[in-house]
């Protein structure tokens, strides 16, 4: 049993994607703002925040292992506070399961966490999942200190429906964040030391605003007011849907100087029955004419992908037209998955399950191809001169670490200070990173 007393320090544990390090990020805030601070340890923390993932099974098992791990050597846990998807998912099941966890908080529910963590600390247990959305960033402290790479949720939940996906149902309907309130964080984060902005959402090319001048904007407008920012050099974006990719997007490609050359587009497979299954509104076909068309924006542009092997009835010919989709885009890298039924979902009930062994073959083989173009590519970009973001310091005596434009990881050894953006050149590659000299 916790003690009845406040907590006064506290653990974000984040799993999952980079909107949970976004909502953790907030959460610290949050607490901090009531006069908490961050445990050096998360085992000498009064309170821990679990900030959970339910995307695939693999994901959600990790929630009761870890809740279990958070009892101490004395028979003592902290007050435990689970946060994220599985929280919105299966609150009652956690708080029916693990009688240590004292809160339960949803995703679109988190600005509440201080008052439910006070109340549990008398001696409650508090449930709070209820969507959507709308009070919570209003509700989120203004943000202040910053790395050098900061991210902002501009964007978040998703209408699509894909067959196989929770996120509808964890993270609500689609919900743009106001204009205003998205420059006036941006402008907080490059106070505080960020250099560059990933801009974030289930469906970020889905956001949808007003200008300060009225008109109706998208993504590309969106990174248009935030690129005069004077210190902000450089912009992101993740995760995009094919659906949503306009023309003013596409353009901003080759008409935006600190729009980095990268962009995330999961396809999940390259074989059109399969991608019907699945309820994407896109063909292999296309996705192909898609990317061509920003390729011809930018033709540098560093491609990343998403995939699912295994997706109920998925024949060896229909995986195989995913490798030649594989083969015929040339991915910089790429995330594969084993599907994962997750309940609620319509693919969870099709049945026509892909064996294990078969699965892990399949996705073996995708790995191969990917880790192959991602060689290849890193390999290409030896000879160019770019610039790197310095994010930290590396492993070796004297090296820094930061990512090039491509969102390859670089190393480099000449002297330089967390968030310079220096020019190098780029000397040699492998598969996870490239090796650079200062050139400026
Ligand atoms: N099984 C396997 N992978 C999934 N993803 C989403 N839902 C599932 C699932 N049920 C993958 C998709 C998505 C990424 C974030 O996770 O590839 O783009
Ligand atoms: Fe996981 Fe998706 Fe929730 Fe992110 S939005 S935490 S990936 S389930």
């Amino acid at each position: 049993m916790a003690s009845l007393t406040p907590p006064r320090t506290f653990h974000v544990t984040s799993f999952g994607c980079q909107m949970n390090v976004y909502d953790g990020e907030r959460m610290a805030e949050l607490l901090v703002a009531e006069g908490m601070s961050a445990a050096g340890a998360r085992d000498t923390a009064d309170l821990v925040v679990l900030n959970t993932c339910h995307i695939r099974e693999k994901a959600t098992e990790k929630v009761y292992s870890d809740i279990g791990r958070l009892r101490r050597e004395d028979g003592t846990t902290p007050l435990i506070a689970v946060a994220g998807c599985v929280a919105q998912a299966e609150g009652a099941e956690i708080m029916a399961r693990a009688p240590s966890v004292r809160v339960v908080v949803g995703p679109q529910a988190y600005h509440r966490l201080p008052a439910m963590v006070a109340a549990a600390a008398a001696g409650g247990r508090e449930t709070e999942t209820d969507m959507p959305a709308t009070a919570k960033f209003a509700a989120l402290p203004r943000r202040r200190k910053s790395g050098p790479s900061a991210f902002l949720t501009i964007q978040e939940g998703c209408d699509k429906f894909c067959t196989y996906c929770v996120v509808p149902y964890t993270r609500g309907a689609e919900l743009s964040r106001p204009f205003a309130d998205l420059i006036a964080e941006a402008r907080a984060l490059v106070e505080g030391g960020a250099r560059e902005i990933t801009l974030l959402g289930q469906n970020v090319n889905a956001w949808r605003g007003t200008d300060d001048r009225g008109r109706a904007i998208g993504l590309a407008g969106l990174a248009e007011a935030l690129a005069a920012i004077t210190d902000l050099a450089r912009i992101r974006y993740t995760t995009s849907h094919p659906a949503d990719m306009d023309d003013a997007l596409i353009a901003a490609h080759a008409d935006n100087p600190k729009l980095m050359p990268f962009l995330h587009l999961p396809v999940q497979s390259g074989n059109d029955r399969v991608l019907r299954a699945m309820n994407r509104s896109h063909s292999a076909d296309s996705y192909l004419k898609l990317i061509a068309r920003v390729r011809a924006a930018r033709p540098d542009i560093a491609l990343s992908g998403d995939f699912i092997v295994g997706f109920p009835g998925e024949t060896e010919a229909e995986f195989a037209d995913t490798l030649a989709l594989i083969d015929a885009v040339g991915y910089a890298q790429a995330f594969s998955f084993k599907f994962s039924p997750r309940p609620g979902t319509p693919a969870a009930t099709l049945g026509d399950a892909v064996p294990a062994e078969v699965m892990d073959d399949r996705l073996q083989r995708l790995h191969a191809r990917v880790n192959r173009d991602q060689l290849a590519f890193n390999r290409a970009s030896i000879g160019r001169r770019c610039n790197v973001l310095v994010e930290r310091r590396g492993r070796q005596d004297g090296q820094w670490l930061g990512k090039s434009p491509w969102l390859q990881s670089v190393h480099f050894t000449d002297p330089a200070a967390i968030g310079d953006l220096v020019t190098v050149e780029l000397i040699s590659a492998g598969p996870n990173s490239l090796a650079a000299r200062r050139v400026d």
